[in-house]
């Protein structure tokens, strides 16, 4: 069987935003384009057929564990297809980096998987939407390719270090110290370093736990920063006292977005001790934009050495 079959699932976005005015790049709707809409005029790789499909239609600020459900249930179930080479999932940029790592730890496929997306509405007079929807299917297409990517502004990332770190600028994310996999210019894509690995023994169990449970496990992130005197941690450990024992909305683990090398002011670290003593999993990152934290153990509290959002999802998948 031929695998000359790109999917692509659409999520909403900006690429899919409309704007009243072409000049608007802020005032718009994100999540409004069809999918179907999105791959018109679009040029495809040589010799691929597309198919299309709208997964949601989301702000992906919004985004939470029903969406996510769906878009593994929908990728697993694409990625099985002989006939697929790949897929392109077109994303809003806020939540990207959240998406892209989640795919990855719990699927790590062995055919490609891009994300893309836009940091200007479809309705601009200038879109950089359809260009980075264009370079996701020729990467897609790339023979060998594997694993989560993300493709933006002509640079591929890879999903489980992809970062947002600029809130305007096209060029928009970022892959930490190990920079990019590579790029693509006039269609041609140069890489730098290896595909991300395939799967990982567990990923597959792992991602049936996800998809059965009535309820992820609660998980919230926190920051350190100057005069974080533990308010916060006692509220949150005070509602929990007066929830039933049995509740799933438990709160179940915090992450601890910390400075510099993950440290925790002094006041803060207390209470998140009492917190630990009663039974709540406390890991710590830090708050730099870039970097991995080596050191463990403050004080009991482990590390974790992700970016927050990220290393949220690895202590809820770790609590499933
Ligand atoms: C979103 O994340 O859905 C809106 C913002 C964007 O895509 O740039």
């Amino acid at each position: 069987m031929n695998t000359d079959r790109l999917v692509v699932l659409g999520t909403g976005g900006t690429i899919a935003g409309r704007a009243q005015r072409p000049e608007d790049h802020l005032g718009y709707r994100a999540g409004e384009v069809a999918v179907d809409e999105l791959l018109q005029g679009i040029v495809l790789p040589a010799g691929m057929r597309i198919e299309a499909e709208q997964v949601a239609q989301i702000d992906s600020k919004d985004i939470g564990p029903e969406v996510w459900c769906l878009l593994l249930q929908r990728v697993r179930q694409h990625l099985d297809r002989p006939d697929v080479r790949g897929i392109v999932i077109t994303h809003g940029t806020d939540t990207l980096e959240e998406t892209a790592w989640l795919l990855q730890r719990l699927l790590a496929p062995a055919k490609p998987v891009v994300l893309t997306c836009a940091m200007r509405p479809a309705t601009a007079l200038a879109p950089d939407g359809p260009q980075n929807l264009a370079d996701a299917l020729r990467v897609a297409a790339e023979p060998c390719a594997r694993g989560v990517l993300a493709v933006c502004a002509g640079r591929i990332h890879a999903g489980a270090e992809v970062r947002k770190v600029h809130h305007y600028r096209l060029d928009a994310f970022d892959s930490g110290d190990g920079g990019p996999l590579g790029v693509i210019e006039q269609g041609i894509c140069s890489w730098y370093r290896p595909w991300p690995s395939a799967l990982s023994e567990h990923a597959p169990a792992l991602c049936e736990r996800l998809l059965a449970a009535r309820q992820w496990p609660r998980v919230e992130c926190l920051f350190s920063h100057g005069g974080a005197d533990g308010w916060l941690v006692r509220t949150l450990l005070e509602r929990d006292r007066a929830l039933d024992p049995e509740s799933e909305d438990r709160l179940r683990g915090l992450v601890l977005a910390g400075t510099g090398n993950g440290t925790l002011h002094a006041d803060l670290l207390a209470t998140l001790q009492e917190a630990q003593a009663a039974g709540i999993e406390i890991r710590r990152t830090t708050r730099c934009a870039s970097g991995r934290i080596v050191s463990d153990d403050e004080k009991g509290v482990r590390v974790l050495s992700l970016p927050p959002a990220q290393a949220r999802l690895a202590l809820m998948l770790e609590l499933l």
